[in-house]
């Protein structure tokens, strides 16, 4: 048996192309790892009647690690997020991505050193939601009325918020224990604490409470609201280290912050739980380029990157980074995206195939 069993689930969309290019490089290391293959989302649906089949769970639950390509997840209707489902079943209640810079990218800077460390279980993404006109809804609106909280329109459709002080408590920890381990110096808590006391505001209190016990780390704490997050991202990427956030905020910043480093193309993911990890990109199936061998197969690479070092397997790890790193900066052999930001036009991009065997011959 291989040294590491990794479970491999490609997804949908422009998934399966951007796997097989990361299984290449990631092979192409000599890294002892054996895929075992399973699918979620729409495409298993009518064979196992459910997007998120049991074995694919129970393949994680024995190996422990896996690494995914996007799914795709129908809009208002249909089943809800697979992604969302697997980060809940598993308990993976951190999702972490870093954005660096890399020279090559054509990124607006070329200072960004940031990692977004996001609440991965609750707050709106909890799934908790009344659809208008339901009865859940309209015993809600009673309630609601009922308590003196306020008045909610009978014709509303309604998604529950809830942040927990145990789900704040271990995200906020598991910040500060990133921070301390990776040689990073501030975290900085994001909320909108003044205008959502209950929610964002229990989460802040908590924060405080975290910082406190870490005191003596010598990391630093300061707390931000997140409208202003946004703006000084953008005018002063340099300023950020490591960004503790509840779920929705997280999400945001995380394609903010990937628009910093030249894109989602380049913007890598791992969720993390006690027990299991999940590494997968930022982006989505971006179904207009599936099937075409256009996509960027690097933040994908990226996070096999963060999973081949999660596996201790650092040599391979820094091998494959410095490989995405050398191709990007000699710009000849770079996607349609990479090339679009760096010269305005797509003109003489390569596939995505093409751009892993550049890799590949870098290693
Ligand atoms: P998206 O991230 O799939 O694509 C948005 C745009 O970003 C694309 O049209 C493309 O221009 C660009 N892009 C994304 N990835 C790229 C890559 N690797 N190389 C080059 N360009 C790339 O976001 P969208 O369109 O909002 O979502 C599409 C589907 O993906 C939805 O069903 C959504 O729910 C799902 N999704 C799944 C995620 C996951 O599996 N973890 C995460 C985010 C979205």
């Amino acid at each position: 048996m291989a040294k590491h069993v990794v479970t491999l689930i490609s997804g949908d969309g422009i998934g399966p192309e951007i796997t097989k290019a990361m299984t290449r490089v990631v092979e192409a290391t000599g890294v002892d790892i054996e895929w075992e293959s399973v699918e979620a989302g729409a495409d298993v649906m009518e064979k196992y009647g459910t997007p998120l089949p049991q074995h694919v769970l129970d393949s994680v639950r024995k190996n422990k690690v896996a690494i995914k390509g996007p799914i795709t997840t129908p809009i208002g209707t249909g089943f809800r997020s697979v992604n969302v489902a697997l980060r809940k079943e598993l308990d993976l209640y951190t999702c972490l991505r870093p954005s660096f810079s890399i020279p090559g990218t054509g990124a607006r800077y070329d200072n960004v050193d940031l990692v977004i460390v996001r609440e991965n279980t609750e707050d709106l993404y909890a799934g908790i939601e009344f659809e208008e006109g339901s009865k859940g809804a309209e015993e809600l609106i009673k309630f609601v009325a009922d308590h003196g909280a306020g008045i909610i329109r009978p014709d509303s459709g309604i998604s529950l918020k809830p942040i927990s002080v145990t789900c704040t408590r271990r995200i906020v920890k598991f910040a500060f224990d990133y921070a301390i381990a990776n040689g990073r110096k501030k975290v900085t808590a994001v909320h909108k604490a003044n205008i959502l006391k209950y929610s964002d505001g229990l989460f802040l209190k908590v924060a405080r409470e975290v910082a406190e016990e870490y005191a003596d780390s010598g990391i630093e704490f300061e707390d931000y609201i997140i409208d202003a997050t946004c703006m000084q991202l953008v005018l002063h990427p340099e300023w950020w280290d490591v960004l503790v956030l509840p779920n929705l905020y997280g999400d945001i910043l995380s394609d903010l912050a990937a628009g910093l480093i030249g894109g989602l193309g380049m913007a890598p993911g791992a969720n993390i739980g006690a027990d299991y990890a999940v590494f997968e990109p930022v982006h989505g199936s971006a179904p207009k380029y599936a099937g075409k061998d256009m996509a960027n197969p690097t933040a994908l690479i990226l996070s096999a990157v963060l999973m081949l070092n999660h596996l201790g397997e650092r040599e391979a790890a820094d091998r494959v980074l410095a490989a995405v790193k050398t191709v990007l900066a000699e710009g000849e052999k770079v996607t349609y995206d990479i090339k679009r930001t760096n010269t305005g036009s797509t003109e003489g991009c390569v596939g995505t195939q093409t751009y892993a065997d550049a890799v590949i011959e870098k290693l």
